[in-house]
């Protein structure tokens, strides 16, 4: 029975992260995603979306998307291995590995449950989880949540986690030398290709050249760099020349390819064969909707269209880093459209992205505990749709609000 105590117990816990200042705050867009969105009412300018290349409301995928559902249908009502599989998906998996220069690649509804699919099934599902192995991974600390929850499924038995300081290639070395003779099973090194607070890259030609020393499977989450780094656009692989040559890659199409859902792993046949057969995010959830399938197709298709896209994201972060800087702000500096402007101050974070969605532009503060203490930020993201005038608009509108409360 649904006693007082479950009431009582939810609200202290909800009141706690009012108290915190953890509770989250959603605001309500009255129309589509873009540049410029309605909020309350008001049109603000977009900077907290992971809409990379503009194309989660771009023309194109959209009709692409409208178009599809005549011929393919709104849903599919089950998952691949009983209701079958889609020629559509087939031919987005293809398209995909070929693009990311893999064997081959599998679908899952989100990045989130490939990342917990991918792990949990190397480790718990290969000779049958006898339990008998030990393998041992090793992770950024940084890295996202999906990678986290996904250690969570793996047992406790088959596993061994070895968490490393963000970035620290020294460490994740002396780690590895540690585990030389410990008779693990598999290794596997885990990151992120973008870490999503900082826009900072994962150093992947050190990651591979110490996974290929030391015997171990390197996977890339490239979820915030497809689409965006790289010639092509095929990510942080490609940026780095290592195209075709990360073991393992994860990704989304719900950020720069469209933002709507999608995740991917891609890789070795074999890897993605025993995926097919064994993994229980991919098994026992539903297929991706043709909808979407058909935009992600086009969306690949657009990045070779229009490579001009990724020069424009390129160019847009550039430009508001640069301005952003020469305001006098403390900026991290990088490539990646992910422009994090350093106030280290949560009051302060949360008072100037009020004051600057006040004014009309929408960016997003983070604090302790989502970034380490002392180091909260305004958290710009740009997109290759933004037009130069709006982000003169949003440097503007910061330096109005950084001089007005005194921190330039
Ligand atoms: C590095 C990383 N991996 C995975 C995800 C999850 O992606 P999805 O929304 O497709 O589940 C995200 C999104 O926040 C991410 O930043």
């Amino acid at each position: 029975m649904y006693s007082k105590k479950f009431t009582e117990s939810i609200n202290q816990e909800l009141e706690a992260l009012k108290r915190a200042g953890k509770f989250k705050i959603e605001r309500e867009l009255e129309g589509a995603q873009g540049p410029e969105v309605e909020i309350s009412g008001k049109k603000v300018f977009m900077f907290a979306s992971n809409n990379y290349l503009g194309l989660a409301n771009h023309p194109e995928i959209d009709k692409a998307a409208k178009d599809s559902i005549g011929t393919y249908g709104f849903g599919l009502s089950s998952v691949r291995f009983i209701s079958g599989t889609g020629t559509i998906h087939k031919i987005l998996e293809k398209k995909l590995s070929e693009f990311l220069g893999t064997e081959d690649a599998i679908l899952y509804s989100t990045n989130f449950m490939a990342n917990l699919g991918f792990f949990a099934t190397i480790t718990n599902e290969l000779f049958g989880g006898d339990g008998k192995h030990q393998d041992a991974i090793y992770s950024d600390e940084l890295n996202h949540a999906s990678i986290i929850d996904a250690f969570k499924l793996c047992k406790r038995e088959n596993t061994v986690k070895r968490i490393y300081p963000h970035g620290d290639m020294a460490t994740l070395e002396k780690f590895l030398e540690e585990d030389r003779d410990k008779g693990y099973r598999f290794k596997i090194i885990v990151t992120d290709g973008v870490f999503s607070m900082e826009g900072y890259l994962a150093d992947l030609p050190k990651l591979r050249e110490l996974a290929e020393k030391h015997e171990a499977m390197l996977f890339v989450d490239d979820a915030h760099a497809i689409g965006v780094l790289g010639k092509t656009g095929a990510g942080t692989s490609e940026h780095f020349g290592l195209l075709g040559k990360i073991d393992v890659l994860s990704g989304t199409f719900g950020k720069a390819l469209g933002g709507a859902v999608g995740g991917y792993i891609a890789g070795k046949k074999e890897i993605i064969e025993l995926l097919r057969q064994k993994s229980r995010t991919y098994l026992f959830s539903n297929s991706v909707p043709p909808s979407v399938v058909i935009a992600s197709i086009k969306a690949l298709n657009l990045l070779k269209e229009k490579p001009e896209l990724l020069n424009k994201v390129k160019d847009n972060a550039e430009y508001f880093r640069t301005g952003a800087k020469k305001l006098g702000f403390n900026v991290l500096d990088g490539i990646h459209p992910i422009v994090p402007v350093m106030l280290n101050d949560a009051a302060k974070t949360q008072e100037m992205s009020k004051k600057l969605l006040e004014k009309g532009i929408f960016v997003v503060g983070l604090w302790f505990p989502v970034v380490p203490e002392g180091t909260a930020r305004l958290r710009f993201q740009i997109s290759a749709a933004h037009t130069k005038e709006q982000i003169d608009q949003a440097l503007k509108v910061l330096a109005e609000v950084g001089k007005e409360m005194g921190l330039i």
